[in-house]
């Protein structure tokens, strides 16, 4: 949820503030980009060096560098935010946030931003519960920033009671929900088949064919992006997939493809079909390994279930259906037939004659043709900005 997303990150002078290291290094192994600015008491709580190090960018404090008379331009960094989070916020902060006070950098970054303000703060019992404290809080919440709230625990002081910040792994899950909440998918389920079926000939030997995986892979990690619960189901790849938001189902034959994905088809809004299904699988399979000197020489095939017509079949109005087509001649022509055949929203067209398109490239390119016979044609891309392209064509039919 948080890949990509740029994360200003504002520290105040609280004890926590050396949690602010642990924080920061979690929100960078989830992917985020991380600015943090330090108010200037902060800096006898924990180093810029430490949160430069570990942010992998410069960390900020005055409103000058140096004696050049160069500015950090605060506009600039509130802008730049998807989010700004305010960890640990002393209640000293919290009053200027209240007032809007900006005798320091963090809080003229604060002023500035346009993005959503999230709060952690982080102080002693009594200073958190004071009504001024309180009143404050509840003025920033009415500017419809969002509070973390502290946790109950032992203090630095050594009293137990609320005011210890939230820890720094409830702080990303927090902004992590968040992302989710917002995202144009957030709420949608979607199913996604990927990469090749494997249907057995005997004990040791299959049909198969040289899918990898990557472009329905890159699919739903699109698509998890945007706030959908994906599930892959997905044949015989070495790929691995990380994304939390990704349930997979590994899967084999054609057979256990269908198996899985029928089921998962009833609760979906969202069905991209990307798998290189077998088109056939032997007759019969035999349980030992079939022996060079029985003459064996031939398969007798009969045709797998095909998994996307079948879904559908099953369709019902609200359910979004994308098939792709591999197809190596009269590509258009063929792919808006297999659009009314398999009674899909759109298709997804790939063609063998398209350099660095297909099975195994990092790169594909594109044409969707969808019901209403509106093409677009794509460049080369890469396989994650092909799976962008896909995936806003799907919201785009939940904003009708
Ligand atoms: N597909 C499927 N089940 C199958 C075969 C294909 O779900 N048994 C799906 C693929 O995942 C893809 C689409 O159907 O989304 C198109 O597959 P393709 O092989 O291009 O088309 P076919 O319908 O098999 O037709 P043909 O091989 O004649 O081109």
């Amino acid at each position: 949820m948080l890949r990509n997303k740029k994360i200003v990150l504002l520290v105040t002078a609280s004890i926590a503030a050396y949690k602010a290291a642990v924080l920061v290094r979690l929100l960078i192994k989830e992917g985020a980009q991380v600015k943090v600015i330090l108010t200037p008491q902060a800096k006898d709580f924990i180093t810029p060096l430490t949160l430069s190090t570990l942010s992998k960018n410069p960390v900020l404090s005055e409103f000058t560098r140096g004696n050049s008379g160069e500015w950090n331009n605060h506009v600039e960094l509130g802008l730049w935010a998807d989010v700004m989070l305010v960890a640990p916020a002393s209640a000293n902060t919290i009053a200027k946030m209240a007032y809007g006070l900006c005798d320091n950098l963090a809080l003229a970054v604060y002023l500035s931003a346009k993005c959503p303000v999230i709060i952690a703060p982080a102080m002693d019992l009594d200073m958190y519960r004071h009504p001024a404290t309180l009143a404050n809080l509840s003025t920033l919440k009415k500017y419809g920033n969002q509070i973390i709230a502290s946790n109950y625990g032992e203090l630095a002081s050594g009293l137990v009671g609320e005011g210890r910040m939230a820890e720094p792994e409830e702080i990303r899950d927090f902004v992590s929900t968040y992302f989710s909440k917002n995202l144009p998918l957030a709420g949608k389920t979607a199913l996604v088949t990927a990469g090749p079926t494997y249907e057995a000939i005997d004990a040791v030997r299959f049909l198969g064919n040289n899918s990898s995986g990557k472009m329905g892979i890159a699919i739903a990690e699109a698509l998890a992006n945007q706030g959908a619960q994906v599930h892959l189901v997905i044949g015989p790849s070495a790929l691995k997939t990380e994304n939390p938001s990704i349930k997979r189902t590994d899967v084999v034959s054609a057979e256990d493809m269908w198996k899985a994905s029928e089921s998962l088809f009833k609760q979906a809004d969202i069905a991209v079909l990307s798998a290189a299904v077998a088109d056939f699988k032997p007759k019969s399979v035999q349980t030992k390994k079939i022996k060079k000197a029985s003459g064996f020489n031939s398969i007798e095939l009969v045709e797998t279930v095909d998994i996307l017509a079948s879904l559908g079949k099953l369709k019902k109005k609200h359910q979004i259906l994308v098939g792709f087509a591999l197809e190596t001649d009269n590509e258009i022509e063929n792919a808006k037939l297999k659009i009314k055949k398999k009674n899909l929203d759109f298709i997804v067209l790939n063609s063998l004659n398209d350099k660095g398109a297909g099975f195994k490239h990092d790169t594909n390119k594109i044409t969707i043709i969808d019901a209403q016979n509106k093409i677009q044609k794509f460049e080369l891309k890469s396989k994650q900005e092909v799976a962008q392209d896909i995936v806003t064509k799907i919201k785009a039919y939940f904003k009708k």
